[in-house]
């Protein structure tokens, strides 16, 4: 018997896990269920628990069937980084983000995304998720059938689109850019996702401007229907885990002088890149 229960969160995606014990060793069944539940519902929430980084790690590569290893046989890196207004130099430590997948504009984006509330003070800004396999399933025909077979492109650069106040954008001086369709098949669980996002894709390949924004318009109004989003409010010890190529996800403005939000995060794979791609970040210009 599974060493958990599950409850689903929302009736299209998230599912609750009580029960299961992170420093337990883990028995085929458990791993198997935990796994079928990654690739069905696309976000896995294990509140109040203790998860150590390389716990936090571990448990997000076993679900993409990675465990025991580290990105190219690596170790597990000791380094541990964060999204944290209690911290300058970890990722997004201000502002507000747009929908987005963690480096989408990768080859060979995140598979897996994870976010430990190690300090939470509340109100804590949440969460936003979407669910790109949802959004496919639900996109009326029309829509389907004028999308069918597009390309977009996605950048690491700053797309800077739609409003933009308290936005945090990125700077990079030589964006990493990659092409996908815009019906993308997962990889590993093969389904279709509606995979294109406000805050890194740029345009639709080959079409005019203002037929690509058009295009991208209706896509981003179906995805972001605020019936198809969840908020996940932050409490300490909450470990939420999501297959960042399924869903994308958002957060409201975080002020530096604002209660903690202290989140430790990892990823997997982590992509190779130069010192000159990364990104820098500042609030969008008004
Ligand atoms: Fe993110």
């Amino acid at each position: 018997m599974a060493r958990f229960e599950a409850r689903d969160i929302t009736p299209a995606f998230g599912a609750d896990i009580t029960g299961f014990d992170p420093k337990a060793p883990l028995d085929d069944e458990t791993r198997a269920q935990l796994q079928h539940l990654f690739d069905t519902r696309g976000v896995l929430r294990f509140r109040d628990i203790d998860l150590t980084h390389t716990e936090q790690v571990t448990i997000g590569r076993m679900l993409i069937r990675k465990e025991g290893l580290a990105d190219e046989g690596d170790p597990i890196p000791e380094d541990k980084f964060y999204v944290s207004n209690r911290k300058m130099d970890s990722a997004a430590p201000f502002g507000r983000l747009q929908f987005h997948a963690d480096t989408m504009w990768a080859d060979r984006p995140f598979e897996v995304l994870s976010l430990y509330g190690a300090e939470i003070e509340l109100p804590s800004a949440p969460t936003t998720f979407v669910s790109g396999v949802n959004a496919w399933k639900t996109l009326p025909d029309d829509l389907r059938l004028k999308i069918e077979g597009l390309e977009v492109l996605h950048t690491a650069g700053a797309v800077r689109r739609g409003n933009l106040d308290d936005v945090l954008v990125s700077d990079v001086i030589d964006p990493p850019t990659t092409v996908s369709k815009l019906a993308k098949v997962h990889p590993r669980t093969g389904e279709t996702i509606l995979y294109a996002c406000e805050q890194m894709t740029k345009e639709v390949v080959g079409l005019p401007h203002e037929e690509s924004e058009a295009i991208l318009t209706e896509v981003f109004a179906h995805l972001y229907a605020p019936a198809r989003q969840w908020n996940q409010e932050w409490h300490e010890r909450d470990f939420v885990v999501w297959d960042n190529i399924a869903m994308q996800h958002a957060r409201n403005n975080v002020a530096v002088e604002g209660p903690t939000r202290h989140l430790r995060k990892a990823a997997s794979p982590m992509p190779k890149l130069r010192p000159d791609q990364l990104p820098k970040f500042s609030k969008a210009a008004a």
